[in-house]
């Protein structure tokens, strides 16, 4: 959006506030970590000084270090976002302000810092401006002497501040006083000024300049005008800034939401990032240059290169020792084409590792429309290596879940979800150098997307093809999104867009994915020899039959991956099959169970009441995959696991039928 738009957003949506999605947690471990890692680093420096095992300036700077941290959990105690326990905060904030400056007490320091947050870039009021507003030349003389303007705060309001807190203070400066003089008349004052009084400078020095001068200076609406311009974030080369800095770089998300514990800015920035952006949040780069939101997007979209030469995730499987359901806010529902919405979900932090995913998984959907359970499954079209979980759902006539997608879900809602399942895609490797080509249809994108994403962020130097099937370009799901990408890896990404009903498409693309067309492509640059996966995602009478000529023509069959939405329809006569006692393992209990003569493994789970796991009952997504640990069973279809894995023991359990009178099938393997 560019800012002209933002001008003309009606008042209401520019001013309220996104959600951040983030509370203060009970204790936030990461400020623990910190504060216990700051007081070892500080106790190791003196140490070091005073039996000098290290030189004087090493150790001045380790205190500084040690100084600056104590600073963030401070900082953060200040707003009370260390905990959800008052006393905590006061706690950890105490002991911190110690070290970060003696003369003000704890409480003095909150309420000073909440003046800044209430009075930003306002010169009369806010008592950072002594930093933020200063001119470049006197930035670096101002910068150590940061508690000055504090202190002047302080005597300003002293009328209406607590006594004790008054009283604390006072005792404080008188105490740092005493004690400086006592070493100067005790000839200790060098001693002091090595282990204290100089790295406390020379912290101040570098925290008035990250946590004051790179987020406010040259701003000039104040917090009252405008919040989302009175600060602003410093993006890019965040592997590095945002450690460094202890997140600062997103100075402005902390200024939206000052109880956000500092660890959880970043995610909170990306996760309202384009709420943020329709407010025409201020922005900065790292050099320095300031972006507008369309310039910050054209900016993200050409430093996407650069990215693939930073570390990423790694994606995960869920933690989840067996698929369950758990209740998830839907975070936003986005139109994608005329018949498909983008779901993104709000996974709270608890949940975050059984969700987290593999590329090519996929997740369950269960609610209840009108009385009647729907239990759908859909890929996850997100890529594995960033925090978002989203799916995308493409209208059918007459289902359930699509039609309620569409027209009535909306973000705020919640949906029971299962943890994501599945097994399309491969392992991925930092250092492969591989050929991966995708052929899908439709909705088919879905899981291709999450796969190429993972694929050419974690794999720098493989290469990916993906072949597309489509009605015409509007019925095109994430066409915006793979022309980004496509541009963001021109190098290594190749989409190829074949279309049935655009009679402006190139006429060698029009037309449907079909056997005779994938020949053209195998005989000319795709041969099946040179490539080292293969996915399939679309129709079943498609993806089978590709699937056949590409082995044919020499692909090795474990390296062609399918997924299908849904198998075939089977008919099958109950009298094929004999009754079998089964013991059911599943999430840590054994359960045994009668199964009647023709049900499936699943089904019989499911008439015994148990939570058994499962989506599409037709043998296409693997959501109900078991390892038979006893007994022997026949699959009447499989479309979910390779050869490998049925090695491996694992079945289907909606299309097993045991072939032993007594089998022992476990859900948690
Ligand atoms: S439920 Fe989908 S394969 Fe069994």
């Amino acid at each position: 959006m560019s800012a002209t738009t933002v001008q003309s957003a009606p008042a209401a949506s520019r001013h309220a506030f996104p959600d951040p999605g983030e509370g203060v947690p009970t204790i936030s471990w990461p400020i623990v970590g910190i504060f216990t890692g700051a007081i070892a680093i500080f106790a190791f420096s003196t140490w070091a000084a005073v039996t000098d095992r290290l030189p004087v300036p090493v150790t001045i700077l380790i205190s500084a270090f040690a100084i600056f941290m104590l600073f963030t959990v401070l900082h953060d105690a200040s707003h009370y976002s260390v905990s959800t326990h008052r006393w905590v905060n006061v706690a950890f904030g105490r002991v911190s302000m110690l070290f970060v400056s003696s003369l003000i007490s704890f409480k003095s320091f909150a309420f000073i810092h909440i003046e800044h947050h209430r009075n930003t870039n306002d010169d009369a009021n806010d008592p950072d401006h002594f930093i933020s507003g200063a001119a470049w030349w006197q930035a670096p003389v101002r910068f150590p002497l940061m508690d000055v303007p504090y202190l002047t705060c302080l005597v300003r309001n002293v009328k209406r501040r607590p006594r004790a807190e008054v009283l604390e203070t006072s005792f404080l400066m008188v105490a740092s006083v005493a004690v400086i003089v006592t070493s100067a008349f005790t000839g200790h004052l060098w001693t002091l000024a090595v282990l204290y009084l100089i790295p406390g400078r020379v912290a101040m020095f570098v925290l008035a300049w990250w946590f004051d001068w790179l987020p406010h200076h040259d701003l000039e609406d104040t917090q009252q005008e405008n919040r989302y311009r009175a600060t602003r974030n410093r993006v890019g080369a965040e592997w590095i800034f945002t450690p460094l800095l202890l997140s600062q770089n997103y100075h402005l998300v902390h200024h939206l939401h000052p109880s956000i514990p500092f660890h959880r800015y970043v995610a909170t920035w990306r996760r309202n990032e384009d709420a943020y952006l329709a407010r025409d949040a201020a922005i900065g780069t790292v050099l320095g240059q300031q972006l507008d939101p369309h310039q910050y997007r054209e900016w993200k979209r050409l430093n996407g290169k650069l990215a693939r030469l930073l570390p990423v995730r790694m994606p995960r499987r869920s933690s989840a020792r067996a698929a369950e359901f758990h209740s998830v806010p839907v975070a936003s529902v986005d139109r994608l084409t005329e018949d498909s919405v983008l779901i993104r979900f709000a996974v709270p932090d608890e949940l975050r590792e059984e969700f987290s995913f593999e590329p090519g998984q996929h997740i369950t959907v269960r609610t209840d429309l009108g009385g009647e359970g729907v239990r759908r499954n859909y890929s996850i079209c997100s890529s594995a290596t960033s925090d978002t979980l989203a799916i995308a759902v493409k209208l059918i006539p007459g289902g359930a879940f699509s039609t309620f997608a569409m027209t009535q879900l909306r973000a705020g809602d919640t949906l029971e979800l299962m943890t994501p399942t599945g097994s399309f895609g491969t392992p991925l490797h930092p250092l492969a150098k591989k050929n991966y080509v995708a052929i899908v249809a439709g909705s088919g994108i879905t899981p291709a997307l999450s796969i190429l994403q993972a694929t050419l962020a974690v794999e720098t130097e493989s290469r990916f093809t993906l072949i597309y099937g489509n009605r015409d370009a509007d019925s095109t799901m994430f066409r915006d999104e793979l022309d980004d990408l496509e541009a963001q890896y021109a190098d290594r990404l190749r989409i190829i867009h074949v279309r049935s009903r655009d009679p402006r498409h190139p006429a060698h693309l029009r037309g449907r994915v079909d056997h005779a067309r994938l020949e053209q492509w195998l005989d000319s640059d795709l041969a099946a020899a040179s490539v080292d996966d293969w996915f399939l995602c679309g129709p079943v009478e498609m993806v089978t039959d590709l699937r056949g000529r590409l082995i044919e023509r020499g692909a090795e069959p474990n390296c062609v991956h399918v997924e299908l939405f849904h198998g075939y329809e089977t008919s099958r006569v109950a009298d094929d099959f004999s009754p079998a006692t089964i013991a059911v393992k599943l999430r840590g209990r054994q359960h045994e169970v009668l199964l009647a003569a023709g049900d499936t493994v699943l089904e019989s789970a499911l008439k015994a009441g148990l939570e058994a796991p499962y989506a599409c009952l037709g043998g296409a997504c693997g959501t109900c995959t078991a390892k038979v640990l006893l007994g022997s069973v026949a699959m009447e279809q499989n479309f979910a696991l390779s050869q490998a894995v049925v090695e491996g023991g694992y079945v289907l359990t909606c299309q097993s039928h045991p072939t032993t009178p007594s089998i022992t099938v476990d859900y948690d393997a």
